[in-house]
């Protein structure tokens, strides 16, 4: 173990080289960077010399860990990562081209948000078919071949289930609405208005404007949380049950390691519709606020997820929760009284502290642990890049790797959103005009979308960032001649490579992969700081969250650590020895120190 430690000190100490041993290119040499802009052949995405094998995740479980537990997770929204046929839209072979540059960083899994076929309006969440590939992205035999290239690179594939609602023009749905009679029809959920132009009650969609839709073919009023081209299923009826959980069965059978389960809070309502209560003001929409009281956290979605984990666990599985909560009881529950639900319900509470705050971010920790096993995410697909959320506008790089240094050091499972190791920034639309997400034209300019965190991925610094030969369906954010996978690489100061580095500590230090975590120095409300301990060694992280420089001092005594001096692992700062003396630290403003201590 000395001498592995050894060899990570040395490799973050001098280099961004190949780790002894693992799998990692140097990637200061690696030939895959640049973006493949062409369609790669089958030989393309299966290099010659990898052998197929079953999945061997970078992270080898810690003996007393499941392969989620010791996995990094990355966030892939398909439209935006690189375009293989050049259309504009990414695709299933432009992911496939990047499975080398995904397991150089040090990815063990990763997330697929939706590409089944689908009209699109929701991009992909309004699901028409939920069987196949939509088109644009590819097909199943493209999807094969990325599930294959994937496994031989020992990264596992998930999936994004849509399970609340279809698009308008999945099959059920056509039938549904075309008579009150329909196999379908009990599979959504239809009521009688109150009244001429009257809906059954107040709820409102999410996307805004009531949540009922009238449809004139049969007089009645359909339920869509979201927006109306995504009606809800039913899951009252245990066909639509069956259905779904027929539906992870054939892709668990196709290879996926499992899902992230769109909006399972919202999956039931009230039987009785009951109106819920007002709240004072507007949301962006122009509709007065109101608590989801009847239509979200309902109680009876815990059925639905036990049944979804037994098929799981026949396949070693993992799901991962889209769990909207607002108090971490109701986080607590969508694991399972008896553990038998999600594995990886995720926190957007911890997402929400939104400042450098690290009160607010111990505080978060601390209920996350006394919950359950930790998700940690700092972005996705619907909100504002964590660049630009924890950014101050002149530190963002080293906020980055501040932000980097705490949720891929922190106990739990972490999922990194694409873009995110680069340093990739919103990219709001400018005009009206120029919104592609139906929620941005509703909200604007209060409420600009989403298009802003789901732009192109910068691969480098030429025409469209590397993402496709053609204009891309969203604009390249600006920042991205200097914030690239090509242009970081050869940078040892880079965002990308403080992952990389991050990533590989992570991936090797038993402590990280296995260890408790102590907080430390709670008073301090601006350096944030904790111990991963593990047997008789252990990891101090030291996190500068403020502009000022800052003086820590750690006694670790109580923890069983009476030394007074850390090994430096991983560090941000210009001058730090290869042993740092912990009794009297001085961290330069946004800052990472992170270093092993023994007994
Ligand atoms: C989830 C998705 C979001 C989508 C919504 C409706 O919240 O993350 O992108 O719009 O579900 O499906
Ligand atoms: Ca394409």
């Amino acid at each position: 173990m000395r001498k592995l430690i050894f060899v990570v000190v040395l490799l973050v100490g001098i280099c961004a080289c190949p780790p002894a041993g693992g799998q990692s290119a140097s990637p200061t040499t690696q030939s895959n960077t640049p973006a493949t802009q062409s369609k790669p052949s089958a030989a393309q995405s299966k290099p010659s010399g990898t052998k197929a094998k079953s999945p061997s995740p970078q992270s080898k479980p810690a003996p007393s860990r499941r392969w989620w537990q010791t996995a990094v997770f990355y966030e892939i929204y398909p439209r935006s990562f690189a375009d293989s046929n050049n259309d504009g839209i990414g695709d299933l072979d432009g992911i496939a081209s990047k499975l080398d540059y995904l397991r150089q960083l040090g990815v063990d899994a990763i997330w697929i948000t939706p590409f089944f076929p689908s009209p699109q309006v929701d991009f992909g969440y309004d699901v028409s078919d939920y069987e196949n590939i939509d088109p644009i992205y590819g097909n199943l035999a493209d999807f094969g071949q990325l599930q294959t290239a994937a496994q031989e690179r020992g990264i596992r594939v998930v999936l994004d289930l849509p399970l609340n609602h279809t698009s308008d023009q999945h099959q059920w749905f056509l039938d549904a609405r075309s008579s009150r009679s329909s196999k379908h029809r009990d599979w959504y959920i239809w009521r009688d208005g109150q009244g001429p132009k009257q809906p059954p009650n107040n709820w409102h969609s999410t996307f805004g404007g009531s949540a009922w839709q009238f449809d004139p073919k049969t007089s009645q009023y359909y339920y869509h949380f979201f927006y109306p081209q995504q009606p809800d299923l039913n899951w009252r009826n245990p066909a639509v049950k069956d259905a779904m959980f027929d539906v992870t069965r054939f892709w668990y059978d196709r290879g996926v390691a499992g899902f992230r389960l769109d909006d399972v809070d919202a999956l039931f309502e009230d039987p009785k519709l009951r109106d819920n209560p007002i709240l004072p003001g507007k949301n962006a929409y122009g509709d007065p606020n109101m608590e989801d009281r009847y239509n979200r956290n309902l109680p009876e979605v815990h059925q639905v997820l036990q049944g979804l984990r037994k098929i799981a666990d026949q396949y070693d599985a993992v799901l991962i929760g889209e769990t909207g909560t607002s108090n971490i009881d109701q986080l607590k529950s969508y694991y399972g009284a008896g553990k038998d639900e999600l594995q990886l319900p995720m926190d957007f509470m911890f997402t929400m502290v939104n400042k450098l705050s690290p009160p607010e971010f111990r505080q978060q920790i601390a209920a996350l642990n006394s919950a359950g096993w930790p998700v940690y995410l700092i972005g996705n697909h619907d909100m504002e890049r964590s660049y630009n959320r924890y950014g101050d506008g002149k530190h963002n790089d080293a906020i980055a790797k501040v932000m980097a240094g705490m949720y891929l050091t922190l106990r739990g499972t972490p999922i990194m959103y694409y873009g995110e190791e680069i340093g990739m920034e919103n990219n709001d639309p400018k005009t009206k005009a120029d919104v592609k997400d139906p929620k941005g034209k509703l909200g604007w300019p209060q409420d600009k979308g989403r298009d802003g965190e789901r732009t192109p991925m910068q691969w480098n610094d030429k025409v469209n960032a590397g993402f496709s030969k053609t204009r891309p369906w969203l604009p390249v954010a600006a920042n991205y001649r200097t914030h690239n996978v090509a242009t970081e690489v050869k940078d040892p100061n880079s965002i990308l490579m403080f992952y990389h580095r991050l990533l590989e500590l992570r991936h090797t230090v038993p402590a990280l992969l296995e260890g408790d975590y102590v907080a430390l120095n709670e008073n301090d409300p601006n350096v944030m700081s904790y111990l991963r301990s593990y047997k008789d060694k252990a990891v101090l992280v030291v996190l500068n969250m403020s502009a000022e420089p800052q003086k820590a001092s750690f006694n670790l005594a109580p923890q069983g650590f009476s030394t007074t001096e850390a090994k430096t692992l991983l560090t941000t700062m210009s001058a730090m020895p290869g042993t740092a003396k912990i009794t009297e630290m001085t961290l330069e403003p946004f800052s990472v120190f992170i270093g092993e201590v023994s007994r």
